[in-house]
């Protein structure tokens, strides 16, 4: 079974309410599609408005981050169940933005994972090195340490259902994308380890993206690879330009 290519934007710290409600309605026009689904990830603030744009489309609405408690007196966090109220579909975890900048552990990022599968929403696991760790030829290694731990837990029959985002942090918001080749090891990697830990059939079924610097010029390349399976956009997620990524075989 083939799968299908998931074209997913990260708007990370960008557009208010208002902005998003026009953005999105433009981009109803240009990421129309029967063959890719889209789905955009916004801030928290940000998502009544985009479900209530997106509705009766092809778009899907997610969030960037959750907490992994059911309530409480956690100020200023989001919990899970909000986001499956408020429309949501889907929720990064463990960004390498949230894991620099918010000191998010692998443990977190776990916590996180077995809570979003609890409230069925779809997790989008974010991993990825350093260009130092590229360097020092340990690419792999940590990748495989961040999954092994993101998926602590995770049942096969819910592993299939994750998504996973490869995204070389060297590649984010730099214009440096991995190359094809580099991209698709990793997510081949990816692929493999899922097979260790699972069987073949979650290993075929769960979708793997790649992130960094992904626009409508280099998608259909990207995409092609044989293991990567769409994109996790930042900068190209924010115009409706992102429609050529969506529409990348046109
Ligand atoms: P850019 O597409 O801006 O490089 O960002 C990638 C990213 O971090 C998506 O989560």
């Amino acid at each position: 079974m083939a799968r299908r290519i998931l074209a997913a934007g990260n708007w990370k710290m960008n557009k208010t309410p208002s902005e998003t409600t026009a953005l999105i309605e433009e981009m109803k026009k240009t990421c129309a599609s029967d063959t890719v689904d889209v789905l955009f990830c916004v801030p928290a603030i940000d998502i009544p408005a985009a479900v209530a744009a997106a509705k009766d489309s092809n778009i899907q609405i997610g969030a960037e981050n959750m907490y992994f408690e059911e309530s409480g007196a956690y100020t200023g966090e989001v919990a899970p169940a909000m986001l499956v109220d408020a429309g949501v579909s889907h929720v990064i975890i463990g960004h390498s933005e949230r894991r620099q900048y918010f000191a998010e552990t692998d443990e977190m990022v776990n916590k996180k994972v077995l809570k979003a599968i609890e409230h069925k929403l779809v997790p989008v696991i974010c991993c990825g090195e350093t260009l130092e760790q590229r360097e020092q030829g340990v690419t792999l290694d940590w990748i495989r340490v961040q999954i092994k731990i993101a998926l602590q837990g995770v049942a096969a029959e819910d592993a299939k259902g994750v998504v996973i985002a490869y995204e070389p942090i060297w590649a984010i918001g730099t214009g440096k994308t991995a190359t094809s080749d580099q991209a698709e090891e990793v997510c081949k990697g990816i692929r493999d380890l899922l097979r260790e830990l699972y069987d073949d059939e979650t290993a075929e079924t769960t979708r793997i993206l790649y992130g960094g610097s992904v626009k409508p010029g280099n998608a259909a390349e990207l995409f092609g690879k044989e293991d990567i399976d769409g994109g996790l956009v930042g900068g190209a997620s924010l115009t409706p330009d992102f429609g050529g990524i969506v529409n990348y075989e046109k």
